[in-house]
C-alpha cells in the first residue's frame, strides 16, 4: 500500500492507494470511525452494484455500524434535490454533528457527498472512497459542489476530506470511456508539472490503459502533483489555477455536448489540445508538439474530431459563464513549456480566432 499526506495550513488527511485499502477501517481510520455516532456511506449506484460489498465487508470486519443510501449513477446525483433528499435521509436516520460520512463513488458521488457533509449540521467529516480513475483528482483537495441548471459546479464549498482510500481493482469493471476520462486528467497532471512524465505517457502507444502493476504508481504520482498545488493554495488565489489546464474550453465542450455525452476528461482532452495552440502564440509551445498532442489524443480514442461541426459562439456562452471569466476576458492556463504553465488573459476575439485555427488543425491531423 502506497501513501502521502495532504497538508493545508487547516488540516492534514492521508492518502492512501493499495489493494488491502480498507483494511485501514480497522486501524488508522478505527477511532475517528467509533467515535462517531453515525456512519453512512453515499455510494453511486453504478459502483455499488459492482462493489459496494467490498467496503460494506471491510466495514462489519472492523466492527463498524453503519448505514447506506445509494445515489443515481454518475451526474445525475449532482442536483439540488438529490442535495436535499440527501440531508432528508441523514436527518430521518438521526445523524448528527458527530457523524460522519464515507463517499463510494467517482467524482460527481464524491463532490455531493463533500457538499451535504461540508453542510450538514454546519459540517461533518468525511471519507473519500473513490472508484473511478479520475476522483484520483477529484477526491483530492477539498473542493465540493453541485450542478444548478445553469450551470456545474456553481453551488459548492471548500470541505477537505478526513482521508481518502483507494482500492485500484475497483477501476477493472469502469467503461473504456471512463478511463479516457480519468487518464486525460492524469496526463494534465503531468504536463503542468513534468516534462519527462509527460513525455512517458505521450510515447506509451497504450495509454490510456495501464496494467494493475502500473497503475497505482501512476494515480499516486498525478495526486501527488494535485496534493504539492492544494497545500501551497487551497483556495486557489494562485497556482491551483494551473489544474484548470484545459478546462476553460473543456468545461464549455462538456456543457455544449450535454454533461455525460463526451465526459469530463474528453473535454478537457480537447480543451488541452487548444490550450497547447493558444500557447503557440503566448507561450513556447512549438506547432510540431500540438499537431503530435492532437494525434496522440486521436489515437488514445479521444473525439477530438467531435468539435469539427461546433461554431464558437455556443462555446463562448458557455466560458463567459465559467467561474475562471475576469473582467471580459478569458482566463486560461498556458505554458511555456511542458511543467511551466502561467495563467493569461485572452480576448474574445482572440479566442475566436485561435478557435478556428484549431478546428483546421483537428481537420489537418486526424
Ligand atoms: N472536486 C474536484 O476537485 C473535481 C475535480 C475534477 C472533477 N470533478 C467532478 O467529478 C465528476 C466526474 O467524475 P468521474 O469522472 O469520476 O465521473 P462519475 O462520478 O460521473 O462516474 C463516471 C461513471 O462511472 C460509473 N462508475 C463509478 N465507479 C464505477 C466502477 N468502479 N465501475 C463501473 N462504473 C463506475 C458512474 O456510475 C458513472 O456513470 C464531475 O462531476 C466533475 O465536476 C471534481
Ligand atoms: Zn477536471
Amino acid at each position: 500500500m502506497e501513501q502521502l499526506t495532504v497538508k493545508t495550513k487547516s488540516t492534514s488527511y492521508g492518502v492512501h492507494i493499495g489493494e488491502k485499502v480498507y483494511d485501514l477501517f480497522a486501524t488508522e481510520y478505527k477511532d475517528l470511525l467509533d467515535n462517531a455516532d453515525k456512519v453512512g456511506i453515499f455510494a453511486d449506484a453504478a459502483a455499488a452494484s459492482y462493489h459496494l460489498g467490498k467496503l460494506e465487508q471491510a466495514l462489519k470486519k472492523a466492527a463498524i455500524p453503519f448505514e447506506v443510501h445509494v445515489l443515481p449513477a454518475g451526474e445525475d446525483c449532482k442536483t439540488a434535490d438529490n442535495f436535499f433528499s440527501c440531508h432528508s435521509f441523514l436527518l430521518q436516520k438521526n445523524f448528527t454533528r458527530q457523524s460522519i460520512l464515507l463517499a463510494f463513488g467517482g467524482g460527481a458521488c464524491g463532490d455531493l457527498t463533500g457538499f451535504v457533509a461540508a453542510t450538514y449540521m454546519r459540517g461533518i467529516p468525511f471519507l473519500q472512497c473513490p472508484t473511478t480513475i479520475l476522483a484520483h483528482d477529484s477526491a483530492v483537495g477539498g473542493k465540493t459542489a453541485i450542478n444548478m441548471p445553469e450551470g456545474k459546479n456553481m453551488v459548492g464549498s471548500f470541505h477537505q476530506p478526513a482521508g481518502v482510500l483507494f482500492q485500484p481493482d475497483l477501476f477493472t469493471t469502469l467503461p473504456k470511456r471512463e478511463v479516457r476520462s480519468g487518464m486525460a486528467e492524469l496526463i494534465k497532471h503531468a504536463i503542468i508539472s513534468d516534462a519527462d512524465w509527460t513525455e512517458s505517457l505521450l510515447l506509451n502507444s497504450d495509454f490510456p490503459y495501464f496494467s494493475a502493476e502500473e497503475l497505482p504508481a501512476e494515480l499516486l504520482r498525478g495526486i501527488r502533483v494535485k496534493a504539492d498545488i492544494v497545500a501551497q493554495d487551497e483556495f486557489e488565489h494562485g497556482n491551483r489555477k494551473f489544474l484548470n489546464f484545459g478546462h476553460t474550453l473543456g468545461h464549455a465542450v462538456e456543457a455544449y455536448f450535454g454533461f455525460g455525452k463526451v465526459s469530463h476528461g474528453e473535454s478537457v482532452m480537447i480543451g488541452m489540445a487548444y490550450a497547447f495552440l493558444m500557447s503557440e502564440a503566448y507561450g513556447g509551445i512549438t506547432k510540431e508538439f500540438t499537431n503530435r498532442f492532437i494525434r496522440f489524443a486521436n489515437h488514445a480514442g479521444y473525439p477530438m474530431r467531435a468539435i469539427l461541426d461546433v461554431e464558437f459562439k455556443p462555446l463562448l456562452e458557455f466560458m463567459r459563464k465559467d467561474k475562471k471569466v475576469s473582467s471580459g476576458d478569458l482566463v486560461f492556463v498556458l505554458l511555456h513549456s511542458l511543467g511551466n504553465p502561467f495563467t493569461e488573459k485572452v480576448s474574445e476575439i482572440q479566442c475566436e480566432q485561435s478557435y478556428h485555427d484549431f478546428v483546421s488543425r483537428i481537420k489537418e491531423e486526424v
